[in-house]
């Protein structure tokens, strides 16, 4: 692929939007050619399954539908948005790609990490990122920046500050394994901080 993929990852709560926001502007200033989607959705068929995916209402959905739910909402975005926008050499930023779904769906919900690992190479066709940010914070950290936004918990916030400390835990498992392609960054430090080092590590690269 021409182009260069990269995704922003962490708990919920650790600030990564405001890293992608910070990051598009920072691309549009410099009239940089770029694509910005989020998972789960970003297409028409994406956006419906995010709806059954977050509703509360869903309390009954099972582990393994919710994993092939998001890999299904991947599959369409991968092959819709995401590959044509690399193959014309685009760089394209993804706010959670299938590293969320090895963090929350294989580590956090006890699927197995390989066994996840493997249907993401299934929904992805074996796509992978060029460049992970990790946006690395405690659990109860994140939960108390998420209560001071009066965001309402989606679905799969309300599973609880256990399953957040789960989630990270899959997160620092996959950082060590990714042979560099997840750079994990505090995101306890300053906003403005924490963009230097996201800049920093896109230099020479975008
Ligand atoms: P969203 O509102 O997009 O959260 P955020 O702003 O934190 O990215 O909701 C997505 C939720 O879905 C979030 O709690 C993470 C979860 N998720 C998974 O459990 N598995 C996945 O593969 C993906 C992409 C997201």
């Amino acid at each position: 692929m021409k182009g260069t993929f990269i995704t922003f990852e962490g708990i919920d709560g650790c600030g990564k939007s405001t890293q992608c926001e910070m990051l598009k502007d920072y691309l549009k200033e410099r009239g940089v050619d770029f694509i910005f989607v989020r998972e789960p959705g970003g297409t028409v068929i994406g956006e419906r399954i995010r709806e059954i995916l977050l509703d509360k209402k869903n309390s009954q959905m099972t582990s393994r539908t919710e994993l092939l739910l998001f890999e299904a909402a991947r599959a369409q975005i991968t092959d819709e948005v995401i590959k044509p926008a690399l193959e014309e050499g685009k760089i394209v930023l993804c706010d959670r790609f299938f590293d969320s779904s090895s963090a929350y769906q294989g580590m956090a919900r006890g699927m197995g990490m390989e066994f996840v690992s493997d249907l993401n190479m299934a929904a992805t066709g074996g796509l992978k990122p060029d460049i992970t940010f990790f946006f690395d914070i405690s659990a109860e950290e994140a939960l108390e920046r998420r209560g001071k936004r009066g965001e309402a918990s989606d679905r799969i916030e309300l599973a609880g500050l256990k399953f957040q400390e789960d989630v990270r835990a899959g997160y620092l498992e996959l950082a060590k394994s990714s042979e560099g392609r997840i750079i994990t960054i505090d995101a306890t430090k300053g906003i403005e901080e924490i963009f230097e080092v996201v800049k920093g590590s896109l230099e020479g690269r975008i």
